[in-house]
């Protein structure tokens, strides 16, 4: 058995403060690491959870460039929307904090400082791209420029979005600068660089021999692929006017990378929640660990542990373990396409009931794979697992305890072998749901969580309390009272995953939460203890209120289809003749019917003025027969007649074709008489 660490410092992802989080952010870095914190302080851990806003580098500027605001205001605006949703859902962080602090600014120098005085850094003049419009050096965001692999012609200087290759901004053919849309020229700057190339052979033997076994295999994959490609010297500062000055001279004007900060953010954060933050950062017997999503992975299992073994004074990360991506609805969740489900939103759609969130999230999550989250699967785990397994259960130890014993715990009797088979199993949770959230594995915890309701639920649908109670009143007493004793454990086991509930539970049981160790045991609750009142612990979800989030995401589908539709070019032009020749009339709709066995046919009887003539037009799927009868629209009447589905029609209707696929009448501004001429 391994030693239990002295103490944990835990911490999870710094979120840019450039846009509210989503379910991919919770389901990814923020639950699984309340879960473990959770659970580690009902284990008496010693334990400290920081988090904070990432107020620097390019996300930032650009997110303020796009709303018209200075990137100060951006990161004040939405760290506070960040810091709340978090608080919303009970993420329980210790401390969180903000890169912009002056803790943070005062850490992130001195460590710079530190590895620079030790001559750990390598200054490199090079040539980047520089706006001579903007008169700033270009990020690599902010040079965009046709992909050298797909001819996207939107690619980013780091990364073509559209077949996903990474890329330097030289590679980008016919480069443009998004500041001013000039044409970047080459400039010679300074910068310096953490030479990793000197840090393989350690990392090798850090990460790809000592820990193989424990580090998640997406995890310990990415970083043997990282290191067995050849390490290369990265750049730890940059020309940019928003982040931590570096503290050296002949710097002015540049700042550290936002790598290079954001990650000594943890420490920050640790030092204005403690005066012993030195102790969980600097003895060895902290065991300290990040959670992460994938795309971090780099920067937590390479860059910063060379960074902090450079420095010398820290610990390393003891795991890092990085979920995959959530993906929406079998889509990949993005920001700039609004495809997404926002924690601040949700809560005003579905009012308290993050438990229900973080329950989907956590039996979902994306732990060794991209998952896919859909309305009509959070809706079922909550009314058929949550609602009919764990809320059922508890309401039925709670409810017949208040009917039969007015809420006050009753005496077991003798026990039968079925009885003690159960409460033995009961023991076993505690620990094997331990284990599983000890290896990082918080769906299979969870599932086991509620095979423990499954135990309490088999229980009494076996025993029959609500039958026996007529016939054999005393054994009732043994059966409800070890019912009550599995509801009172599944309240510790339940509360790193549900807290709401769990609380809620507690009042119901008319007892706090106990700690883990108590978990388990058969007398938790005591003969004669009186519980409180029942209440639901869940509701049902209707399919209204799927259906409306559905609907919710079908209208941004469609707005973004029409955002980026292609208008289509010209065509090729021609004479004004060529267009007299045409006949194009007003006229009215008098009849309208489906053409039978078609689903795109409408038969039209249609007033020309001239003539009533029949036409059969494209249109049925986006119109009703019934509500176009007695509409103008114009119809081209000298179109040579022709024969469709042995209906043979005179003319065409004009039709204007929106975005989406969808069609509307090109019809006059006011009622005009049939017949008047269109040109
Ligand atoms: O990917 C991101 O959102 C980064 N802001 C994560 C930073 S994690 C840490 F290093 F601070
Ligand atoms: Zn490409």
């Amino acid at each position: 058995m391994t030693k239990t660490p002295k103490r944990y410092t835990i911490t999870a992802a710094l979120p840019y403060a450039n846009g509210p989080v989503h379910i991919g952010h919770l389901a990814g870095v923020y639950l699984p690491a309340d879960i473990y914190v959770r659970y580690l302080r009902s284990q008496n851990r010693d334990v400290k959870f920081v988090c904070g806003s990432d107020e620097h580098g390019v996300p930032i500027t650009i997110r303020a460039k796009k709303e018209g605001i200075t990137p100060q205001q951006a990161v004040d605006k939405y760290h506070v929307l960040i810091k709340q949703s978090f608080e919303d859902f009970n993420i329980s962080f210790d401390i969180y904090s903000r890169t912009s602090s002056d803790t943070h600014r005062e850490i992130a120098s001195g460590f710079f400082k530190k590895l620079y005085d030790e001559g750990k850094f390598v200054e490199q003049t090079s040539e980047q791209y520089y706006d001579e419009k903007a008169q700033q050096f270009l990020a690599d965001r902010y040079i965009v420029g046709t992909c050298p692999k797909c001819g996207n012609e939107n690619a980013y200087g780091d990364q073509c979005e559209s077949c996903g290759t990474s890329l330097n901004a030289t590679d980008l053919i016919n480069p443009k600068s998004t500041l001013s849309g000039a044409v970047p020229v080459m400039r010679e700057t300074k910068h310096w660089y953490l030479p990793l190339n000197e840090y393989e052979p350690w990392l090798r033997e850090w990460i790809i021999d000592g820990h193989k076994q424990d580090w998640k295999t997406n995890v310990y994959g990415q970083c043997k692929s990282w290191i067995d490609q050849g390490l290369q010297p990265r750049a730890v500062t940059r020309d940019l006017d928003w982040g931590v000055p570096v503290p050296v001279e002949g710097a002015e004007g540049k700042v550290l990378y936002v790598w290079f900060d954001a990650p000594i953010g943890y420490i920050s954060a640790t030092k204005d929640l403690t005066p012993e933050w030195e102790t969980y950062w600097k003895d060895p017997e902290s065991k300290l660990v990040h959670f992460i999503g994938k795309d971090n992975i780099v920067f937590h299992c390479i860059i910063f542990p060379s960074m902090l073994k450079a420095h010398g004074d820290y610990v390393l990360p003891d795991n890092v373990p990085a979920n995959e991506f959530l993906n929406l609805e079998g889509d990949k969740i993005s920001t700039s396409r609004n495809w997404a489900v926002w924690l601040h939103e949700y809560l005003q759609d579905f009012e308290g009931k993050g438990d229900v969130l973080r329950y989907v999230l956590c039996a979902n999550a994306p732990e060794n794979k991209d998952n896919d989250f859909t309305w009509k699967d959070f809706q079922a785990r909550n009314n058929n697992e949550l609602l009919a397994i764990l809320g059922n259960f508890i309401n039925r130890a709670v409810v017949l305890t208040q009917k039969y014993y007015e809420g006050a715990v009753p005496t077991r009797g003798e026990l039968t072998d079925y009885d003690k088979e159960v409460l033995a199993q009961l023991e076993k949770f505690p620990a094997s749901i331990a284990d599983l959230i000890e290896r990082y594995r918080f769906r299979d915890a969870l599932s086991e969580l509620m095979n423990l309701a499954r135990l309490g639920n088999k229980y009494l649908a076996d025993t029959e309390p609500w039958k026996l109670i007529k016939t054999d009143a005393e054994r009732v007493k043994t059966i409800m009272n070890i019912a009550l004793q599995i509801s009172a454990s599944l309240n510790i086991l339940m509360e790193p995953f549900l807290p709401t509930a769990a609380q809620k539970l507690s009042n119901m049981l008319n007892k706090p939460i106990g700690k883990w160790a108590e978990a388990g045991a058969a007398d938790l609750l005591s003969d004669g203890h009186v519980i409180g009142t029942p209440e639901l612990m869940f509701e049902k979800i209707e399919d209204a209120a799927v259906d409306a989030q559905v609907q919710k995401l079908l209208d941004t589908k469609k707005a973004n289809d029409a955002a980026n539709a292609v208008v289509e070019p010209a065509k090729e032009d021609i004479t004004f003749d060529d267009f007299t020749k045409m006949d194009i009339r007003v006229g009215t709709i008098l009849e309208a019917e489906k053409v039978a066995k078609t689903k795109k046919l409408l038969k039209l009887k249609i007033d020309t003025g001239i003539d009533q003539r029949t036409v059969v037009s494209g249109i049925a799927e986006f119109f009703n027969p019934e509500d176009i009868i007695g509409q103008q629209v114009s119809i081209l009447v000298n179109l040579a007649p022709r024969d469709i589905r042995g209906i043979t029609s005179q003319g065409m209707i004009l039709m204007a074709e929106d975005a989406d696929g969808s069609l509307a009448f090109v019809q006059p501004g006011k009622k005009l008489k049939n017949g008047s001429v269109v040109r």
